[in-house]
């Protein structure tokens, strides 16, 4: 088991006559757990729906699992095992917790896996097991991230792309949030591709990394080498280089992350 799971070869996409991907090119080993970092408006959530078929390119390949798959229909994406926690969560609030998690596991026939891995969701987030009959719409940000990734969890996905989990959640539930996302790359085997704002969170639970910006790739590498960039430091984790006596150190700047 090795090798690209996920293969993006010069993506362009555009919105009408915009171009917002321009040639962009990554790939997602099976098992890992991979980042795309950028500011907003970088490109991040239309990479993430060109690859899940929300978006058809105009150019370029996604290859998943040794499949060609861009401009498949999101639904068949997904049934290939390949599943979308999309921004903004897109939970259905009128239906209970439990009725989202079936709408997860519409695809599946296998009903003694489903009721497996209801039980495995409500393990990894308890909170909503103690919320399954009440209305999705009524339960927190942070509880509504969570049945958008348990959602995506019920498809059985070989692989997660996960887009900004962290928005708008508190630093604790944050932190909550990307230990499972861990827990569940470790446990599950389930590859991830990870789109974040929040970079220092992204680049301690990633393994590797690419930067969008405006666009295109302008870098990648392992994130502990990235976590050591001076461009990454100054633009993307917020620090700030001082000299004190003639040495140089990186400072982190108070912001509100
Ligand atoms: N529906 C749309 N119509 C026209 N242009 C759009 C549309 N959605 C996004 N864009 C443009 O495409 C570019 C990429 O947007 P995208 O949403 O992919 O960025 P992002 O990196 O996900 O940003 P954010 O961090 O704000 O979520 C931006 O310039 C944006 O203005
Ligand atoms: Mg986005």
């Amino acid at each position: 088991m090795s090798g690209a799971l996920l293969q993006v070869s010069n993506l362009e996409t555009y919105y009408g006559p915009i171009m917002a991907i321009r040639g962009v090119s990554f790939e997602v080993k099976r098992g890992a757990i991979v980042t795309i970092l950028g500011a907003n408006g970088a490109g991040k959530t239309t990479v993430l729906k060109t690859v899940s078929g929300v978006m058809d390119p105009q150019k370029g390949t996604v290859t998943f699992d040794g499949r060609e798959i861009q401009g498949m229909d999101p639904d068949r994406v997904t049934r290939l095992g390949l599943s979308h926690v999309p921004e903004g969560r897109e939970i259905f609030p009128l239906l209970t917790v439990a009725e989202n998690l079936k709408m997860g596991a519409y695809t599946r026939t296998d009903t003694v896996g489903v009721a497996r891995d209801l039980a495995m969701v409500y393990e990894y987030f308890p909170v909503l097991q103690a919320r399954t009959h009440q209305r999705a719409g009524q339960l927190s940000g942070g509880e509504q991230q969570m049945l958008a990734i348990s959602r995506a969890l019920m498809t059985r996905p070989a692989m997660m792309l996960l887009d900004e989990p962290s928005l708008g959640l508190a630093p604790k539930l944050v932190k909550e949030i990307f230990d499972i996302i861990v827990r569940i790359n470790r446990e599950r085997g389930v590859t991830v591709l990870l789109v974040e704002q929040n970079a220092n969170m992204a680049l301690h639970v990633a393994d590797y990394g690419y930067v969008l910006e405006v666009g295109r790739i302008v870098m990648e590498d392992t994130c502990a080498r990235l976590l050591e960039k001076d461009d990454i430091k100054e633009f993307y984790l917020g620090m700030k280089e001082t000299s004190i006596r003639g040495t140089r150190r990186w400072k982190r700047k108070k912001t509100w992350r």
